[in-house]
């Protein structure tokens, strides 16, 4: 496959003019495609919130092409964030910091803090820079469900809503950016991503992993987020054939993600083998889910994965993804709609 990693002037310009127009664009990033639009505006980050059916009190992440306007959105850059943004920028890696006084309050969620992430896909670079502004971007998904890591995805889920999507290929990291928060003395993960606490720490030794409480309020870590439709349960490896074999005695279909081949055959069932090599998994996790939550099967069993700080992340997705488990999925018009009328809808 062609990689397109770089977009036309006439595509950017067309992103640029829409962002400019208060629409929405979603654009590709190395994590996963975000739904864009000009942080400054606040009316536009607003539709973001409609289209996603996501509680308006949730703070976004604002993008920049690099850390030369950080000082517009940040009061003041603290020392760790500093070095952090000097090894991992541009790339994966989110910052929240005290905010700057103009940002507007639908960015920040009205807390005192902004997320600041500065993406390394070129086509996120090109967009950024012709745009010249910061772009308040969360996962081009409705709220709680799978992130997008390509741009039929960002169609899959939103059709005619979104009018403008760049395509920038698949997402080679394919899992959300490290969120580490750097308000108070010592930074702390919020979200583990594909950079590690020890890379972290190789750079601010201080870095706490884990979320406790009294956190900053993330989304992504109530529990029941990154769904697929499909239930879904995690499973030893040990037992997964005989789990298979129950689930699918009255002829159900069952779906399965797991590290290697299955060693017996069973017609009732899709296996999708991801491999052992942790970086892989995650780049492909949400396209085998999205493939496994298509397969007509009634659940989808997930091999346990290693523990390990190269896994961290994947395990994190993976045990909200199976808490979702009872959430009955609701039609996310109306789940839009009530997010739009400034309803918490207490639906991932
Ligand atoms: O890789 C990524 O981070 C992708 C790409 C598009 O950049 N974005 C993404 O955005 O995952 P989103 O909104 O799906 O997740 C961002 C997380 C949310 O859980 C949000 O609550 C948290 O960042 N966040 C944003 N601003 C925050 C703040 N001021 N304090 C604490 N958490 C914040
Ligand atoms: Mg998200």
């Amino acid at each position: 496959m062609v990689r397109v990693v770089r977009a036309t002037q006439v595509e950017i310009d067309t992103a640029v003019q829409a962002l400019r127009d208060g629409e929405l664009v979603a654009f590709p990033t190395e994590t996963v495609y975000g739904l864009g639009a000009n942080a400054q505006n606040p009316a536009a980050v607003r539709k973001i919130f409609a289209a996603k059916g996501r509680p308006a009190d949730h703070p976004v992440i604002v993008h920049l092409d690099s850390p030369r306007f950080l000082h517009r959105w940040v009061r003041e850059v603290p020392e760790a964030a500093n070095k952090l943004a000097e090894r991992f920028w541009p790339g994966p890696l989110t910052m929240v910091m005290p905010r700057a006084a103009n940002v507007h309050d639908v960015v920040t969620g009205g807390q005192d803090t902004v997320a600041i992430r500065v993406p390394s896909h070129p086509m996120a670079q090109q967009l950024l820079t012709a745009f010249g502004g910061g772009i308040a971007a969360p996962s081009a998904n409705r709220y709680g469900r799978l992130s997008p890591t390509r741009a039929e995805h960002v169609r899959d889920e939103f059709g005619d809503e979104v009018r403008f999507v760049l395509d920038g290929g698949d997402c080679k990291l394919g899992l959300e950016s490290t969120i580490v928060s750097c308000v108070e003395d010592a930074p702390r993960v919020l979200r583990p991503g594909s950079i590690t606490l020890s890379q972290l720490r190789a750079v601010v030794p201080t870095v706490r992993g884990g979320a406790d409480a009294g956190s900053p309020r993330v989304p992504g870590s109530d529990v029941k987020h990154y769904a697929p439709r499909t239930p879904l349960s995690i499973v030893t490896s040990k037992t997964l054939e005989e789990v298979v074999a129950q689930s699918t005695v009255d002829h159900e279909r069952v779906a399965v993600l797991a590290m290697r081949p299955p060693r017996l055959a069973n017609k009732f069932m899709t296996w999708i083998n991801a491999g052992r090599r942790a970086d892989l998994y995650g780049r492909d996790l949400y396209v085998n889910l999205r493939t496994l939550d298509k397969s007509g099967a009634r659940e989808i069993l997930v091999e346990e994965v290693p523990g390990g700080e190269l896994w961290e992340a994947v395990r994190d997705r993976l045990s909200r993804a199976a808490s979702a488990e009872n959430v009955v999925a609701m039609d996310p018009d109306i789940a839009a709609l009530r997010a739009d009328m400034g309803e918490d809808i207490g639906y991932p």
